[in-house]
């Protein structure tokens, strides 16, 4: 996370790969309002929104856990977790990215779901099926099992103590200049070609030395 005059200011993580690298499936003007507009949006509004009060100073993460317990800090709370979700979100795509993970990742899966398959299938409908804004995650649970989350709006696993290990951005401006109303092929073609397994497998990784919030260091 890059700082710049004070601990308190958050800069908007640079993208880890060019605007166009994620075309065809999601093309570079969808990344650059969703990018430069929204989740930029989310940092300034989140900066705004800290200076001078007891959030100033905290990192990212302390800001969402402690926002999301407090009644009168939804405004933080909301800009907050929706930078931190971005933030996992980039990370989760890659160019070239799609297909079926391998290595721990894939035992895991099999372990926890059955089948690859049916993984893909039961990630696909809770895609489908979140009703309106949201996110799709898969995720580490507290006994240490591989589950799919859904949350609605700027909500992440991150407040119930689950590790994310890949996000998948449901929010119809991740889609919608790409795929209009089409949410099932936009999810279909981000499992096929973007969702970036290493990562999610560097991810995973890492939770039984720490868990908790790894995934965006
Ligand atoms: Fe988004």
């Amino acid at each position: 996370m890059q700082m710049s005059d004070t601990k308190t200011v958050f800069g908007l993580p640079k993208l880890p790969y060019a605007e166009n690298a994620l075309e065809p499936v999601i093309s570079a003007r969808t990344i650059s309002f969703h990018y430069a507009k929204h989740h930029a949006g989310y940092v300034d509004a989140l900066n705004k929104l800290v200076e001078g009060t007891p959030f100033a100073g905290r990192s990212l993460e302390e800001i969402v856990l402690q926002s999301a317990k407090d009644p009168n800090a939804t405004a933080v709370f909301h800009n907050a977790a929706q930078v931190w979700n971005h933030n996992l979100y980039w990370l989760s795509m890659a160019a070239n990215g799609g297909g079926e993970p391998a290595g721990n990742l894939k035992r895991a899966i099999e372990s926890d779901f059955g089948t690859f398959k049916d993984f893909r299938a039961a990630f696909t409908k809770a895609a489908v099926g979140e009703f309106g804004s949201g996110w799709v995650w898969l995720i580490v649970n507290r006994a240490g099992k591989l589950e799919i989350a859904v949350t609605a709006d700027a909500d992440t696993p991150l407040t119930d103590g689950k590790t994310p290990l890949i996000a998948l951005d449901v929010w119809e401006h991740a889609y919608y200049l790409d795929f209009q109303n089409r949410r099932a092929d936009y999810i279909a073609a981000w499992l096929d070609k973007l969702v970036d397994w290493h990562f999610a497998e560097r991810n995973l990784g890492q939770v039984s030395d720490s868990p908790g919030i790894q995934a965006v260091a």
